[in-house]
């Protein structure tokens, strides 16, 4: 029910490098993470981009947005100083980028979708498409990457495009029909906000016989906590304080 990792490095490095960026890439590499979680959103000319905001201002300095800036330009932005002026020479990365420096160093990848308002089916479809591309020439032996997002749109989307690649739907909290959404999806995971699950909601996800993953963990006892109520694996920012084997002693 969960063929993946199960402590997966979210944004790239969590909370010890600058989100999204080939950095925080680098850097849960270095921590001995071959499981990474980023957020991918379309440039104005349908690049997929790492990026986690829709607007400019928190880690990519200025004003503007993603979805009405060109690639060329994106690719320039420096995405590092936000966090720390030793970061000042990263930039953006685009998703292929990512993508082959994750296949290259045998990282399994969550890519979460993370489209710009009005942009959901786009996002998907471009997304699902570009990455059939890389794994028809990618390294067949390496688990292949699974989609997550919490628009239904977007994943309908991928799917369309791209049947054989996984999905997961994410969701912030309960919802009546969440069963409903991940049969339409014919998707293998629910992905959720550890803050807001139940044991109970987590025994009937299970039961239905989905992946049950969480965002974002950063506690180890929090960690066996939802672990015991049978959660499958979590991302964590603190990929200092929770290593690759945590689930072996959870
Ligand atoms: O994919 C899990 C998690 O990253 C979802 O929330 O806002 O951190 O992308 P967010
Ligand atoms: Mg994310």
């Amino acid at each position: 029910m969960w063929p993946y990792p199960k402590i997966v490095a979210h944004r790239g490095g969590g909370s010890l490098a600058p989100e999204n960026t080939s950095a925080a890439m680098q850097c849960g590499l270095d921590y001995g993470f071959r499981a990474v979680e980023f957020d991918v959103m379309l440039s104005k000319d349908g690049v997929p981009v790492l990026m986690h905001d829709p607007e400019f201002g928190r880690t990519v300095l200025g004003t503007g947005s993603v979805a009405t800036t060109l690639a060329q330009d994106l690719l320039q932005m420096d995405a590092g100083s936000w966090f720390d002026p030793r970061f000042a020479q990263v930039r953006v990365p685009s998703y292929e980028e990512v993508f082959l420096f994750c296949q290259t160093h045998q990282i399994w990848m969550n890519v979460e979708i993370k489209p710009a308002a009005g942009f959901e089916k786009e996002t998907g479809r471009v997304v699902a498409t570009l990455t059939r591309k890389l794994l028809e020439t990618g390294n067949p032996a390496l688990v292949p990457p699974l989609f997550s997002s919490f628009s239904l749109d977007a994943l309908l989307s991928a799917k369309q495009a791209a049947p054989e690649i996984a999905r997961a739907y994410l969701l912030d909290e309960f919802e009546p029909d969440w069963l409903d959404s991940l049969r339409r999806l014919e998707a293998v995971a629910l992905h959720t906000n550890q803050k807001k699950l139940t044991p109970a909601w987590a025994k009937e996800i299970k039961e239905a016989g989905y992946g049950l993953f969480c965002y974002t963990v950063n506690v180890p006892e929090r960690g066996r906590e939802i672990m015991s109520w049978g959660v499958d694996g979590f991302c964590t920012d603190r990929i200092d304080l929770i290593h690759t084997d945590f689930a072996q002693h959870a």
